[in-house]
């Protein structure tokens, strides 16, 4: 039984079309998914919309149209997108589908057999743009406005029931600290653990002045409250409360759930809390990854320096959807925030096409000409310069894996970078055009070219999860096809001599 792996995006608010945040943790996700698979876990990649709350309904009010309509319009748009970037997930979760609908009336059933409900009334203030109940500190704190967003707090008062989320708060707390790999990156748990320790109230988990939602099971007058809906989509997708359990079975507890920073309380909290009300696992870990701002401020639609589908779309017609991934993912080291910048961009795929792109073109057009398109082997001792970038080829597997692992997907993308930047180093230092000039030297060329070949097959390789579409068209020029193959196998295994490479066409083309 191969190992299995299961990683979610939020399901995003179809209030809005999608822009470079939603783009950002999708394809973040998708890399990690795309590496999984390509060790041969079983992998399980989830993303959707969080289709009720008083947002939707709002947004649907301005539009004069049903917020069903809006949340129809918008979820199409996002799995349009999703096609376009050519994201790999496996389930598309609309909040306001029955297989969801159903399975989160049993979660609260559940949670009421359990004694976790009770009816109350609730006073105090709401952040509809965060759909969150703030207290009276935090409220005035921030000037009665969200400390998101800045929108300014809604007074509520009226009846709902609560769930005893202070009945949960200490295990939760334990959890934490416990187990140091639940909360990634290390330096987001403070945040967390000390909020939980100034202490929590009861969370109140339904709206009795809304429509728009899941009614509670036990009373229609109410609707769930849009967190504790939204965040059951990662299991109700696996079919949890539903006939067939075999999905939430074989793939659950999560192994990570990608957010962004300012959703980080909701799922190491409330999360958590709804899990062991129901008795199911905790995932293992809630990795927060931080925000992009744009030219150093705040993206915003009046500011005009707002990344949205149409500016995203421009760069992955000009430059490939391979290099808008490359630059998102290396831009910080994963979880801090990043900035949007036009140079930077340029330089990324400066990068891809001068280091990568150019190794690679080398070394297929000097095998053309050299050896007639065909991959010569081995010849003689090796040089030490032969055996330091071996060293590094055959480190590259072990370097992943671990980087991977720990979801730093800035190092996924440099270390196959530096590989090739490396291999361009060793072909400048041994001089393969100059060796083509002495016949007694045929064999030490065979040697270099083979070498270069296999450094840069492995680059490419290493790829694979990051640049999709051009590292298969690479591998394709070495003559690699990697269809049924794993990644163990492919790093694993050398490009054999004699074999013949295809044409050599630049990767990355200069752009006018
Ligand atoms: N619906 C909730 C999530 C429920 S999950 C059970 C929600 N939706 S959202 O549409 O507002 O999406 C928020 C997510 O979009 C963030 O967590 C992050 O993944 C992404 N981003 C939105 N703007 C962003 C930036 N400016 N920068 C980086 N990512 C951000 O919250």
């Amino acid at each position: 039984m191969s190992k299995r792996f299961y990683i979610t995006t939020p399901i995003y608010y179809p209030n809005g079309e999608p822009h470079l945040g939603h783009c950002y943790t999708t394809i973040a996700a998708d890399a990690l998914a795309r590496y999984h698979r390509w060790v041969g876990e079983d992998t399980f990649f989830l993303t959707g919309t969080d289709e009720h709350g008083i947002k939707m309904v709002k947004t649907a009010a301005d539009l004069k149209i049903e917020p069903s309509e809006l949340a129809d319009r918008v979820a199409a748009v996002f799995q349009e997108v999703w096609k376009e970037l050519d994201i790999s997930h496996d389930d598309f979760i609309r909040t306001t589908q029955g297989r969801h609908k159903t399975a989160v009336q049993e979660i609260v059933r559940k949670l009421q057999a359990n004694g976790d409900i009770y009816l109350g009334s609730y006073e105090g203030w709401y952040d509809e743009s965060q759909e969150e109940f703030v207290t009276e500190t935090e409220a005035k704190n921030h000037e009665f406005k969200s400390a998101v967003t800045g929108r300014g707090l809604v007074r509520y008062k009226e009846p709902t029931y609560f769930f005893r989320l202070t009945k949960y708060a200490s295990k939760i707390l334990e959890h934490i600290e416990r187990n140091p790999g639940f909360i990634r990156p290390e330096s987001r748990r403070n945040e967390v653990t000390s909020k939980l320790k100034a202490g929590v109230d009861d969370l109140s988990i339904s709206r009795a002045t809304l429509k728009w939602g899941i009614p509670m099971p036990n009373d229609p007058g109410h609707v769930i409250y849009v967190w504790i809906d939204a965040l059951s989509n990662y299991i109700t997708a696996l079919g949890y409360a539903a006939g067939d359990r075999s999905r939430f079975e074989r793939y659950w507890p999560v192994d990570v759930h990608l957010i962004g920073k300012e959703i980080l309380w909701f799922h190491t909290v409330y999360w958590p809390a709804v899990l062991m009300g129901i008795g199911a696992e905790l995932p293992k870990s809630v990795f927060a990854h931080g925000w992009w701002t744009s030219g150093g401020r705040k993206m915003s639609k009046t500011l005009g320096n707002f990344i949205d589908m149409e500016k995203i779309r421009g760069i992955v017609g000009k430059y490939g959807l391979d290099s808008l991934r490359y630059y998102l993912l290396r831009a910080a080291p994963f979880g801090s925030d990043l900035d949007w910048n036009d140079g930077d961009f340029m330089k990324a795929f400066g990068e891809l096409a001068n280091v990568l792109g150019n190794c690679l073109n080398r070394v297929v057009k000097m095998i053309g000409r050299y050896r007639g398109g065909v991959l010569p082997a081995v010849v003689g001792e090796l040089e030490e310069i032969d055996r330091g970038l071996l060293a590094r080829m055959a480190g590259l597997e072990g370097e992943l894996g671990k980087a991977y692992e720990n979801c730093e997907l800035h190092h996924c993308a440099v270390l196959p970078l530096e590989l090739a930047r490396a291999t361009n180093g060793y072909i400048e230092s041994t001089a393969p055009f100059g060796l083509a000039k002495d016949p007694a030297k045929a064999g030490r060329l065979d040697t270099v070219l083979n070498i270069s070949a296999q450094a840069v097959y492995r680059a490419l390789v290493g790829f694979l999860p990051i640049l999709p579409h051009k590292a298969v068209e690479g591998l394709r020029q070495l003559g690699v096809d990697v269809s049924g193959k794993d990644m163990a196998e492919l790093l694993g295994s050398d490009v054999p001599a004699g074999q013949k490479l295809g044409e050599g066409q630049p990767l990355f083309p200069r752009v006018e």
